[in-house]
């Protein structure tokens, strides 16, 4: 999810391009970089490696003067995140420049196809394909005599060769009023100034210089000049567009209007389920090119190892690998499974669960496993991070940064991975069969649409949190693959909003923590269909027995569950094994809106830290 400006009018492009750049680094910063068409007539590209900062001490007051230019702030998804990698590209000759947000599935044959025409890459990333791409129709273009300017036909011909999702900025050194941009299922929008014009990922990195905007459709290339823009589809056919207004101020614009990174990743989190399973999916069957080179026919057993919501994203992956692909699971919290000795060896798979991938409790863990001799597979958010070093296999969430210090969407994206590898070591022991696999990958396609649909009850969940907002004290019961949402609602709750709150296994719930129930202790129980609803039905009974509150969260359409409740958060219908992907979503919401009722810091919950790395 990386942020892209671009401009060209008659200012000097540079500060410009900055400026814009600052207001998207939530979006990434593995790397930023800039490309400017000089007045030399030349490309010049600034880039470096870490936080934009980097690179505006770098420029200083300088920089490379000219009156078009694109710049970007890397997420990185594939390729380290070093100063090679870091965009803008550019082609063989230094003609063509771009900058790109998004993943390029099929890079890896037409990396294969531009080689053997003779192009030659620097870079280990998806996006300098599109470089060469673009040069290469250019190329043909111009010996075909196409009239001027060319880069916009040769952008929507090379694209119309690639797979995968995408926004692009790109300029030609050969025409110096023309910035091309395109989309598909990556954001990019168009500026409208007078006498000059913009791209941007979001609306932040343009509305200092102008209040009009209009949005890319998806498949839609843009060519924009100082004084014009012109918007074609790839098949080529030009279209029309109104122009919007921008009404947001500047200072809630970096967090997309929303008031807190939380609630916005909260709200991210369909299209981050889109991006986890981008490239992943081959129509009805499950593609993992990430651990295709693996062998698994020794794996005995699976060991599963992390912290904090990852563990209990971990705790879910056990249930599914069980159930699926047959196999012994352990999930341990990475702090303690290091300082026993555990039975791990070459027959093992440890799976390494870190969105940061630098959590020290679980790369000592990570270390432990390796010198064991086990298969290390890492599930993490961040490339080139230190658990994707020394993996046999590393799966990236692909959810974009979140920068709300507690996790949300890494969480859902964790469940998604862990869900794929079950149904990839299913189908390798054969132990479901390509149907069953298709009826689970149907499924997950539509999970997207069911969060959106949790989402829109958000101002009812909030009503009701509001009310809760005053109590001491939570319990959240769950059973099966309903309990570790119990333990990570509970988690959210009380990171957030610093009100006590503990996850039980319903049937635990008798065994010592209900002698805490009394009149009006507020019990969620999450209860969506499954073979222990009933089960789980009489452990709300106990609760009510005490006269405590009872906040379910049922599947829509279950009227018993509302007679047996306070209140209930209803959730989309899905298969049990799929249902804590949604469970979760309605708690997250809770959790917020108290933690913003009590006043608390939602980004920044005290003592906490996005990544631990002490141990
Ligand atoms: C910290 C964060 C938690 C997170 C845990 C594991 O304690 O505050 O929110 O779940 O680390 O983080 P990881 O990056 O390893 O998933």
């Amino acid at each position: 999810m990386c942020g892209i400006v671009g401009y060209v009018g008659p200012r000097f492009a540079t500060p410009i391009l900055l400026d814009g750049l600052r207001r998207l680094e939530y979006r990434g910063y593995d790397s930023a970089g800039i490309a400017v068409l000089n007045l030399e007539g030349e490309i010049q590209i600034e880039k470096t490696e870490g936080k934009l900062q980097k690179l505006l001490d770098a420029v200083g007051d300088g920089g490379p003067a000219g009156f078009l230019g694109l710049g970007h702030t890397r997420w990185a998804t594939h390729g380290l995140p070093n100063e090679t990698n870091a965009h803008p590209h550019a082609d063989c000759e230094r003609k063509i420049v771009l900058v790109h947000n998004g993943i390029i599935e099929n890079h890896t044959e037409l990396r294969k196809e531009l080689l053997s025409s003779g192009h030659e890459f620097v870079s280990q990333t998806d996006t300098e394909v599109l470089a060469h791409l673009f040069e290469e129709e250019y190329g043909r273009l111009a010996e075909e005599g196409h009239e001027d300017p060319i880069l916009p036909e040769a952008v929507r011909c090379g694209l119309r060769k690639v797979r995968g999702a995408y926004a692009v900025a790109a300029f030609c050194r050969d025409e110096p009023h023309v910035l091309v941009g395109a989309r598909l299922f990556s954001p990019l929008i168009v500026g409208l100034g007078h006498g000059e014009n913009f791209l941007a990922s979001d609306i932040p990195a343009v509305m200092r210089h102008t209040r009009r905007a209009l949005v890319l459709d998806d498949g839609e290339v843009v060519a924009l000049t100082p004084v014009g823009v012109i918007i074609r589809t790839l098949e080529g056919e030009e279209m029309q567009r109104e122009p919007f207004q921008i009404s947001w101020n500047l200072q809630s614009a970096e967090k997309g209007g929303f008031p807190h990174f939380y609630l916005k990743e909260v709200h991210e989190q369909p299209e981050a389920i889109i991006n986890a399973l981008r490239g992943r999916l081959d129509g009805r069957r499950v593609n993992l090119s990430e651990w295709s080179h693996l062998n698994f026919d020794r794996v005995e057993r699976v060991a599963v190892v992390a912290c904090g919501t990852s563990y209990y994203a971990g705790l879910v992956g056990r249930l599914l690998m069980e159930k699926w692909a047959g196999l012994p699971v352990d999930v341990e919290v990475a702090s303690e499974f290091r300082y026993r000795d555990p039975l791990i060896d070459d027959k093992t798979l440890v799976v390494i669960i870190t969105q940061s991938g630098e959590t020290a409790d679980t790369m000592a863990a990570f270390r432990l496993a390796r010198e064991k001799g086990a298969t290390t597979v890492a599930i993490t958010n961040v490339v080139g991070s230190s658990v994707t070093r020394g993996a046999d296999a590393t799966f990236y969430l692909q959810a974009g940064p979140e920068i709300g210090v507690v996790a949300t969407k890494t969480y859902l994206t964790e469940l998604v991975v862990l869900c794929l590898l079950a149904l990839d070591l299913a189908r390798g022991r054969s132990r479901l069969s390509d149907e069953e696999i298709a009826e689970v990958v149907s499924e997950l396609r539509g999970l997207p649409s069911k969060v959106e649909a949790i989402l829109e009850q958000e101002e009812a969940i909030a009503e009701v949190a509001r009310r809760y907002a005053d109590r001491q004290g939570f319990f959240f019961i769950g059973r099966n693959l309903a309990y570790p949402t119990a333990l990570e609602g509970a988690l959210k709750l009380k990171e957030i909003s610093y009100v006590h709150a503990e996850g039980y296994a319903g049937g635990e719930l008798k065994h010592g923590p209900i002698a805490m129930l009394d009149s009006g202790f507020p019990v969620f129980a999450i209860v969506p269909q499954s073979d222990t609803y009933e089960k789980l039905l009489s452990n709300i009974q106990e609760v009510r027995a005490r006269r405590a509150d009872v906040l379910s969260v049922a599947t829509v359409g279950d009227e018993v569950i509302a007679t047996h409740s306070e209140e209930v958060f209803y959730i989309p219908e899905t298969r049990e094994d799929l249902s804590p992907i949604l469970a979760i979503v309605p708690l997250q919401l809770f959790a917020y809106y108290v933690a913003v009722a009590r006043g608390c810091d939602v980004d920044q919950p005290r003592n906490l830290a996005k990544s631990v790395t002490v141990e």
